[in-house]
């Protein structure tokens, strides 16, 4: 039974009424990779300690920089822009990571050996042309016409500034330019779709690196002047509202419960969900609200809400949800009325293929659910669902959000659960489980 993960009761009502989660994912990798960038000592308190940035920091050690991980705290060593030393034919290993892996082609694009960069059975399924067009634009050198990893790189020792339009909302292909923007001798001018805004924010307000963001209509234009070495920075890492929204949903979704979950990274280029449901019904709101380094950080408060009803999502708030969609999808499955998504293709080209997964876990439950053209779903709503059957869920790709929304689904609408994949949570939230445990729910 060693693989495997048992739900067989629901949660009803809470035994805590205050939680926080673990730090936020990309906040953590970036502190990792800009760090390294930096001239002295950096320190973060509250680091992520999962195995995403566990891949990025070992990616980045085996560059030549000094990191040193404690309970609370992460040191790293920066070298400056120009600054890693390591010998030939290198590889890295960034094991589930989008983030990672992307983002360190970008952190080595200016390497004079050739590095590969390798990762695990569900990375080395993904595209990464997305990156790979902006970096040869650069003068990046590729070794082969692969998309897909493993890939080898190397750079001239400096690159050419770029122009280059992102079309796809992509916050991690965005901060790939913006990262390698900043080897190159001159000004790169990006125009990109709005997504999560952490980089800009880390450029602007830690790293005190000159670029000019300018918001037009439909698009962002940023721009960046490169060679501009930084000083070291301290960093403390809010909670991800990524984490934490499985349990704002399992709030939701019980019985006469409530929950406040301490600081937590509510900048609005990450709280789709909190405007999603607030529009279905529920009253979630953000409390204690501060600011640091640019990051707006709230307490959320929640409770249990019946009488949900459907929504008809506008796209624009596809973005900042996007990692969130497994659980809109749940609570769309037990609103009233028909809901609406659209333009959701980019679901597909995460850790699994997680609209499909979607759509095939909610139909195990019941639920009718209709793909649409221009990948969109329909699901019409069943409000007083309650889940007596067996469901045995297969994750041979290991996808940490489908375990997780499995798991949710599990303790707030009950049936007899057999989920093969019993650590895939550790690659963004390794605490998932031991809260979930300390608010009274049964797993085995
Ligand atoms: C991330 C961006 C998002 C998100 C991922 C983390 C980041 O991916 O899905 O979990 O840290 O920049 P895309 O940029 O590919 O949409």
């Amino acid at each position: 039974m060693k693989n495997i993960t048992v739900i067989k009761q629901g949660l009803n009502v809470f035994k805590k009424d205050t939680i926080s989660v673990d730090g936020d994912k990309s906040l953590s990798i970036r502190f990792i990779l800009l760090s390294s960038l930096s001239t002295g000592k950096c320190i973060a308190t509250n680091l992520l300690k999962s195995e995403d940035v566990l891949n990025a920091i070992n990616s980045i050690k085996k560059l030549g920089i000094k990191i040193r991980l404690t309970n609370n705290h992460c040191e790293v060593i920066g070298k400056g822009l120009f600054g890693y030393r390591f010998s030939d034919r290198l590889i890295l290993d960034a094991g589930n990571s989008g983030t990672t892996a992307r983002l360190l082609f970008s952190v080595l694009v200016s390497s004079t050996k050739w590095v590969k960069i390798t990762g695990d059975r569900s990375l080395k399924k993904r595209d990464m042309y997305r990156i790979i067009k902006p970096l040869k634009l650069f003068g990046v050198k590729f070794k082969k016409n692969s998309k897909k990893l493993p890939i080898s790189l190397m750079g001239p020792k400096l690159l050419q500034p770029i122009n280059f339009t992102e079309k796809l909302g992509s916050a991690q292909c965005k901060s790939a330019v913006m990262i390698a923007a900043l080897k190159a001798k001159g000004k790169t001018k990006l125009k990109c779709l709005p997504s999560r805004n952490h980089t800009e924010l880390m450029f602007k307000n830690v790293l005190k690196i000159p670029i000019k963001i300018y918001k037009r209509e439909k698009y962002d234009i940023i721009e960046i002047d490169g060679l501009k070495e930084f000083k070291s920075f301290n960093y403390k890492i809010p909670g991800d509202i990524s984490s934490a929204s499985f349990f704002i949903v399992l709030t939701l979704l019980s019985e006469n419960s409530y929950l406040t979950i301490k600081n937590v990274n509510t900048n609005s280029s990450r709280t789709g969900i909190i405007k999603i449901l607030n529009m279905m019904g529920s009253k979630i709101q953000f409390f204690n609200k501060r600011y640091y380094k640019g990051e707006k950080i709230s307490d959320i408060y929640i409770r249990s809400k019946k009488n949900l009803k459907s929504i008809n999502l506008n796209p624009k708030l596809n973005s900042s949800t996007i990692d969130e969609f497994l659980l809109i999808f749940l609570v769309a499955s037990v609103s009233k009325g028909i809901s609406v998504f659209k333009n959701l293709g980019e679901l597909n080209k995460k850790e699994s293929r997680r609209l499909d997964w979607g759509i095939k876990v909610l139909k195990m439950m019941g639920i009718k659910i209709k793909k649409i053209k221009n990948n969109g779903l329909k699901i019409w709503g069943q409000p007083n669902l309650k889940l007596k059957k067996t469901f045995v869920i297969k994750n041979y790709l290991k996808d940490h959000r489908i375990f997780m929304m499995c798991v949710i689904s599990a303790l707030s609408l009950g049936g007899n659960w057999k989920i093969y994949d019993n650590n895939s949570y550790k690659t963004s939230f390794p605490r998932f489980l031991v809260i979930l445990k300390s608010l009274g729910a049964k797993i085995e």
